[in-house]
């Protein structure tokens, strides 16, 4: 089962990909979140993109395309992924098809613009993990703490109202174009379904659609 999940910043993708993996048994590759530990690990990478990922900008394709290679050839990929932040441009999903990788689902979660500045500017995130609350709508079990580990939670840099817009126009220019050039390829099952409303009811939707026999 492979899986590419869509949408704008703050859409849910982090969210719904924890359940979703967790209901299938099969890895969520979160690029946001790889990177996001190479700059807290300070690697050489991580001290490259520090600024690029501060302001919302997109990194480089080689550093991309290295980072989703090594993962994919990994044993938890044999029986498939789920994709979390990747691929983000044409240029990055043609990599992915020319390495051969067949996909089952393309699903894309919309939210509007308005509710998305909402939702981010509440976001406390598990650094070490990628687990993602929100002080209203997903609220940990003890405020400011990880429910599995007990760390405390932190929020994102790029969770400022400014760079969140900067995101969002990147998306609607780089990433959303996406949904039509898979439809228009027809290799895997394309879906866009509503990101709004509860986290709960937004999983039943997605499960649904996974329910559906893939393509090939
Ligand atoms: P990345 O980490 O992928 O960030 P993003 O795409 O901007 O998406 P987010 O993680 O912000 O949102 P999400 O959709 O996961 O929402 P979440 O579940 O957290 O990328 C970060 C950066 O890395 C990029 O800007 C770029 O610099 C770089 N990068 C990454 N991949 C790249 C690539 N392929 N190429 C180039 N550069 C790349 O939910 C958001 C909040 O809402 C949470 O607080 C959550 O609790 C809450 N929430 C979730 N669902 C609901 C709901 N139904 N109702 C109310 N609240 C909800
Ligand atoms: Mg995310």
């Amino acid at each position: 089962m492979r899986i590419i999940l869509l949408g704008p910043p703050g859409a849910g993708k982090g969210t719904q990909a924890e359940m979703i993996c967790k209901q299938f048994s099969i890895p969520q590759i979160s690029t946001g979140d790889m990177l996001r530990r190479a700059v807290t690990e300070g690697t050489k990478i991580g001290q490259e993109i520090k600024h690029i990922m501060a302001s919302g900008q997109l990194v480089q394709n080689d550093i991309i395309l290295a980072l989703i290679k090594e993962r994919i050839q990994q044993p938890d990929c044999a029986a498939g992924f789920l994709l979390d932040g990747f691929p983000r441009t044409i240029p990055q999903a043609e990599m992915l098809e020319a390495v051969g990788i067949a996909l089952d689902w393309v699903i894309e979660i919309q939210v509007p613009d308005e509710e998305i500045i909402k939702r981010l500017s509440g976001r406390w995130i598990h650094a070490a993990s990628g687990r993602t609350y929100h002080i209203q709508f997903n609220p940990p079990k003890i405020p400011g703490k990880d429910d599995q580990t007990g760390e405390a939670l932190i929020q994102r840099e790029d969770d400022k109202e400014a760079t969140i817009r900067n995101r969002l126009q990147i998306y609607h220019q780089e990433t959303e174009p996406l949904v039509k050039w898979y439809q228009n390829k027809g290799t895997a099952r394309c879906m866009q379904i509503s990101g709004v409303g509860s986290v709960d009811s937004i999983r039943q939707r997605i499960l649904e659609i996974c329910k559906c026999p893939p393509i090939h």
